[in-house]
């Protein structure tokens, strides 16, 4: 009997950590197909926390040999995040967002030779990490171009006064949405391979 109870038991704490695993995947798979680029917001502030756990988020991303080659800087002061928007009309800044966050390339930390660009997949990752992680905490985001426009590299570096090897990759303005935007469904057969084109 004791042995019976025990076998069930463990059976229930099973089945439990396989749903719980299987929701906890689901979810992060939802999360990913949900996520939609935000460009209108509320106005409305994020705490400090939320921002480190977007910072956190993004030096979460995987990059080549785990050199992470990369900085992040917030944009909170509102003059600056206006400047951002009259400069880089398209970064969406200007839209109430609560914070910019500009992810940038570190040249400093990057590979050398025909490794040195690894940092924009990096900072990429970085990105995507970012803009899940605003997402799945209920926040907007989107990614705005910045390199590798020349003008509007030299812009961000100008108006958040970076330093030579800072090489800023995108602007994310962040904040609470305006907009519930449509899901793009972007599943396309054709796009795909099996092991030979
Ligand atoms: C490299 C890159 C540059 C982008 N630049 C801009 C931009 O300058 N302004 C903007 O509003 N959206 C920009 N976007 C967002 C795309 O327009 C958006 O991801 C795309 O339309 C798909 O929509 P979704 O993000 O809602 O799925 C950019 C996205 C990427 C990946």
């Amino acid at each position: 009997m004791k042995k019976l109870t025990l076998a069930a038991l463990c059976a229930i704490m099973f089945i439990g950590c396989t749903t719980k695993q299987q929701s906890m995947e689901n979810q992060a798979v939802e999360n990913i197909m949900t996520r939609v680029s935000v460009r209108h917001f509320t106005g409305e502030n994020i705490s400090d926390a939320q921002i480190d756990t977007l910072l956190r988020a993004a030096m979460a991303a995987p990059s080549a040999v785990n050199q992470q080659p990369w900085a992040f800087v917030v944009v909170t002061d509102e003059s600056v995040i206006a400047e951002l928007g009259k400069q880089l009309p398209y970064s969406r800044c200007e839209n109430g967002a609560a914070c910019a966050i500009v992810p940038c390339g570190d040249l400093s930390k990057a590979l050398e030779g025909a490794a040195a660009d690894y940092w924009i997949q990096d900072a990429s990752a970085a990105t995507e990490n970012l803009l899940l992680a605003a997402h799945a905490m209920g926040l907007g985001a989107v990614w705005t171009s910045v390199y590798p426009i020349a003008e509007r590299v030299i812009a961000t570096q100008t108006i958040l006064e970076l330093p030579e090897h800072i090489i800023p990759l995108c602007v994310v303005p962040v904040g609470v949405p305006a907009e519930q935007p449509e899901v793009k469904d972007k599943y396309k057969t054709e796009n795909i391979h099996y092991n030979r084109w």
